[in-house]
């Protein structure tokens, strides 16, 4: 394809190392993960990174742990604070566990939770915001970060998107009580399939431990704040203590993210020349509205939204970028409100309404960014559009 979704990130590097997996005859998790949750973790200047086998599964287990917390635990009919916009996954785990959801719209430039609406809708039964930064571009995590402090609620920060992003000199994915990574493949570091809890909260590292495989002691150290052991090891091997799950990442993916690790700056330096390259090329065009950067992004793509007021017809634009082999998709699955599974979640729309994540989902589309040179994909884009936009 000319200008596709996603492209492969993986050298000779990665094939050694997972050929190295392979001469040990050692599959199942091990040193390899543990020693990519160590240098995952220091990258990110946070104490505990939890390795599961997706980033859905890192919110699935993030969202467990806050239930078995020994002070001030989540419960089933607690609300939530959540933007319009983000990907299934960021939702179900919410739902699964009771919780009820409060729809927030974006701000129609960053595509991210509009925080002036936040506030407003905390009530006494809020008990958590998630923040969700869109395709590269960081949220205000910062200020949901204070109001959540403000409020005493729970902050976590599905970062699936926005791998190495920052705000103001800190990285997205750092801000929250749990913060949530994806290494699928399209994703800023891929693991095939892959994801990481990042905390600084000994205990909420420890259930998040537990909670990935059989909810059981064996992965914690022996002088864990959840249990006390026994001394009888016959009964220590076996001993469950929460209802876990097991989501437990192959040593196959641990190895692997330790060389794709060390690839990630240059792969964000890369992503970053080419979103000026394209932001040079759209950014005063008043056709398209293009995400408004907050800090600085790592481009996990570039998102367009036909300006409504112009009158395009989307039909069209997508006619012209197959004929032209350039691939597109609905921005993170646009307004989730407008999918079918909402009819199973207990929710409320903020304000009522949710009029910019509409706006994404019925003039928004985007396109692909590499971590490799993009300039003529994003020049014979800018080309492509123009025509089809005129
Ligand atoms: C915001 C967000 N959260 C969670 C996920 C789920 O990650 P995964 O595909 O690794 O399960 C994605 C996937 O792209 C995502 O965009």
């Amino acid at each position: 394809m000319f200008y596709s979704l996603a492209a492969p990130s993986w050298g000779p590097e990665e094939i050694k190392a997972i050929e190295r997996v392979v001469d040990s005859g050692m599959f199942t998790m091990g040193e390899n993960v543990a020693k990519f949750e160590e240098a995952f973790a220091r990258y990110f200047g946070m104490k505990y990174g939890v390795m599961v086998n997706s980033g859905s599964s890192t919110n699935l287990v993030a969202v467990a742990s806050l239930f078995y917390k020994k002070d001030r635990p989540l419960q089933r009919g607690d609300e939530v604070l959540v933007p319009a916009i983000s990907w299934a996954t960021t939702y179900h785990p919410l739902h699964q566990y009771g919780l009820k959801l409060k729809f927030v719209d974006v701000e129609l430039d960053t595509l991210n939770a509009d925080v002036s609406q936040i506030e407003k809708a905390i009530t006494p039964r809020t008990k958590m915001i998630v923040a969700v930064s869109i395709l590269g571009n960081p949220a205000a995590v910062d200020a949901m970060r204070k109001l959540a402090d403000k409020h005493g609620l729970y902050f976590m920060e599905d970062n699936c998107e926005s791998m190495d992003a920052e705000l103001e000199g800190r990285k997205a994915g750092t801000f929250g009580d749990l913060n949530t990574f994806s290494f699928f493949f399209s994703h800023h570091i891929s693991t095939m399939e892959g994801g990481m809890i990042l905390t600084d909260d000994l205990e909420l590292a420890h259930l998040c431990r537990a909670l990935r495989a059989h909810g059981w002691t064996r992965d914690l150290p022996h002088d864990s704040p959840l249990y006390e052991r026994t001394g009888r090891d016959f009964y220590e091997a076996y001993r469950f203590l929460l209802p876990g799950y097991n989501v437990r990442p192959l040593e196959l993916s641990g190895a692997i993210g330790l060389e794709q690790l060390k690839k990630l700056p240059a792969m964000t330096e890369r992503r970053r020349k080419n979103l000026k390259l394209f932001q040079e090329l759209f950014a005063d065009d008043p056709r398209f509205i293009i995400q408004r950067e907050n800090g600085k992004s790592s481009a996990f793509s570039f998102t367009i939204i036909l300006n409504p007021e112009r009158g395009v017809d989307r039909e069209r634009v997508f006619r012209a970028l197959k004929d032209a082999d350039i691939g597109y998709r609905i921005i993170t699955g646009g307004n989730f409100l407008r999918h079918d599974v909402i009819k199973y979640y207990a929710y409320e729309i903020v304000g009522g309404a949710t009029p910019n994540a509409d706006i994404a989902h019925d003039y928004g589309f985007f396109v692909g960014n590499h971590p490799h040179d993009l300039t003529p994909q994003i020049t014979r884009l800018r080309e492509v559009l123009d025509r089809a936009c005129n």
